[in-house]
C-alpha cells in the first residue's frame, strides 16, 4: 500500500518534481501545500493532478493562526510522510508536534553548518571547498532536527550561488527520493 506524502513547497518545486516523477507503489503524493500562490510548484503539481492547498500568510490574522491552519490543512491529506522541500516558512509549534517523527526538510548544506534561508550564499562567502545537502527531522528550531543523512558536494572554482545550488539540488532530489522510499519500506534511515 503506497504511503501517502504531502509536500510543502515555496518556490520552483523542482524537488516536489523529483518526488512526483518518483512515484511509484511505494508512496504517492497526495498534496501540494505552499505559502505562495505564485509559486513554481503549483504548476508542477497541477500538471500531475496532485491536489494544492494555498496557506497564504496573508490571510491570517497572526503566525499562531497561520500554523494551526497549516497542520490541519496537512491533517485533512492523512499523510503518512511531511516533506518540507523548499519551504520557506519555519514550520510552527502545532505542525512540528503534530507530525513529529514523520515531518522531514531537506537543506542545502552539511548541517549543523549553515542553516537558515541563505545556506548557500553563506557557504559560498564563508570560502569552504565542500558544502553539500542534509535531510532531516524538522523540530522546534530552525534547521536544528536529528540529520537522517547528509550527502557532499564540492565547492567548484568559479562557482556563484546559482551554478553551487543547481548541483546541490541535484544531489538533494536524489536523496529526498532515496529517504521517501526508505521510509515506505525498509526503513533504513528510520529506526
Ligand atoms: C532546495 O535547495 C531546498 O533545500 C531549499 O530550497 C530549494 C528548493 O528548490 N530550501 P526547488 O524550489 O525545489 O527547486
Amino acid at each position: 500500500m503506497a504511503i501517502r506524502v504531502v509536500v510543502l513547497a515555496s518556490g520552483s518545486g523542482s524537488l516536489l518534481k523529483a518526488l512526483l516523477d518518483a512515484q511509484d507503489e511505494s508512496f504517492e503524493v497526495v498534496a501540494l501545500v505552499t505559502d505562495n500562490p505564485e509559486a513554481g510548484a503549483i504548476g508542477h503539481a497541477a500538471r500531475a493532478g496532485v491536489q494544492v492547498a494555498v496557506i497564504d500568510l496573508v490571510d491570517f490574522e497572526n503566525r499562531e493562526a497561520w500554523d494551526l491552519a497549516l497542520a490541519d490543512c496537512i491533517d485533512y491529506y492523512q499523510p503518512e510522510l511531511v516533506v518540507s522541500a523548499g519551504f520557506m516558512r519555519v514550520i510552527g509549534g502545532a505542525g512540528v508536534s503534530r507530525f513529529a517523527g514523520r515531518l522531514i526538510n531537506t537543506h542545502p548544506a552539511l548541517l549543523p553548518a549553515f542553516p537558515g534561508a541563505h545556506a548557500v550564499k553563506d557557504a559560498l562567502a564563508a570560502g569552504v571547498k565542500e558544502t553539500g545537502s542534509t535531510i532531516h527531522f524538522v523540530d522546534p528550531g530552525v534547521d536544528t532536527g536529528p540529520v537522517i543523512v547528509q550527502k557532499v558536494v564540492a565547492v567548484l572554482d568559479g562557482d556563484d550561488e546559482a551554478s553551487l545550488h543547481e548541483r546541490i539540488k541535484v544531489v538533494e532530489r536524489e536523496l529526498l527520493v532515496e529517504v521517501v522510499k526508505d521510509f515506505a519500506g525498509p526503513k533504513k534511515y528510520f529506526k
